[in-house]
């Protein structure tokens, strides 16, 4: 996909609506610098010279680079004086977020599936999702808590409504991922790249970042490199006859566009793999009902909408009730 650079007042709404929507009760920092940055024309001004001049990989190339969070003119000031280091950084990297929290709205989905399971991630980025099982849960469902699982890496997540808490992780004998840029998980300074897209105000994400890594570094997962659309078919293939194949991702699809993520659409529809999308509203079902509702992820099964999803997993609000397999529901 070709991207030319950004009109200034384009890029101003783009950071205007990062705030409202995505910072707006989850990050106070990057909520003022993203409001600021809305009103700052200079610093706009140089933003619009970069093709790729969207606000997590602007604040991400900022904190990769070092930049201090105390004060909007202190960030501004490093932000400028390191200008073409920012603008160079934001030309090769990528938004790369890797949620591993993600994996506690996914997990009652891919738990109710015949087991066992061979999963293939789309867009996996270091493949951290892609060791869902290796997780411990802790569902919070109204006064009470389910834990499902043990270790070092543990997912809180908040249930609401009928969801489908599994009693038991997946049996998971298959996993892949493919993204444009896998990130090795044994490469420090890819690694460091990842710990920058965290929100710098959000020190229990990179804590749970760093124990995820910690526990891929013992069995990394196989993330190879390759387009969502191009190369899936070659994935697909190898896939284990005798387990449920799923074809997974979460965050991805704002990062294609309309004619990629129908072509994407299209090809997951061809296979007999079951397909869940998690996914910013808007982004696979345009005109759902849950349209309305911006500010979460839906979680999708083959085109059914499961469930609203908080964008790093602390919540998941089941809206389906068909019961579809060995789970427990609420
Ligand atoms: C925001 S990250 C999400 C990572 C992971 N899915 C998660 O939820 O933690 C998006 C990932 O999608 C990858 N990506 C973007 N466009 C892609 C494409 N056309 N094909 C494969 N991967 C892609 C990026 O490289 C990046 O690693």
């Amino acid at each position: 996909m070709v991207q030319l650079p950004m009109p200034v007042a384009e890029l101003s709404r783009r950071f205007s609506r990062f705030a409202d929507l995505w910072c707006r009760d989850e990050s106070p920092l990057y909520l003022s610098l993203s409001a600021a940055v809305a009103e700052d024309t200079a610093l706009l001004d140089l933003l619009a010279t970069s093709p790729r001049a969207q606000p997590t990989l602007f604040f991400a190339a900022a904190r990769f680079l070092g930049a201090p969070h105390g004060s909007y003119e202190a960030f501004r000031a490093f932000v400028m004086d390191r200008a073409s280091d920012m603008l160079a950084l934001m030309q090769i990297r990528r938004t790369q977020t890797n949620e591993v929290g993600r994996c506690a709205v996914l997990l009652p989905a891919l738990a109710a599936l015949p087991q066992p399971l061979a999963l293939l991630e789309v867009g996996a980025s270091a493949g951290l999702c892609l060791l869902l099982d290796r997780y411990a849960y802790e569902y919070e469902v109204g006064e009470r808590q389910l834990t499902i699982g043990d270790g070092p890496v543990r997912l809180r997540c908040a249930a609401r409504g009928p969801v489908p808490i599994p009693r038991q992780l997946p049996e998971v004998i298959w996993r892949r991922g493919i993204d444009l840029a896998p990130i090795d998980v044994t490469d420090l300074e890819a690694v460091r790249w990842l710990e920058a897209c965290i929100w710098a105000d959000q020190p229990e994400r990179l804590e749970r970042l760093r124990a995820a890594i910690a526990l891929a570094r013992e069995t990394p997962p196989e993330v190879v490199q390759g387009d969502a659309t191009s190369d899936l078919c070659r994935l697909v293939v190898e896939a284990p006859r005798h387990a449920t194949l799923v074809i997974f991702h979460s965050a991805v699809l704002p990062y294609l566009d309309e004619s990629e993520r129908q072509a994407f659409a299209e090809l997951v529809r061809r296979t007999d793999a079951v397909w869940l999308a998690n996914e910013v509203t808007g982004a696979l079902h345009p005109g759902s009902s849950m349209e309305p509702r911006v500010r979460g992820f839906v979680l999708s099964q083959n085109d059914e909408v499961l469930a609203v999803t908080h964008p790093h997993g602390r919540w998941v609000e089941w809206t389906q009730t068909r019961q579809a397999g060995p789970a427990t529901s609420l």
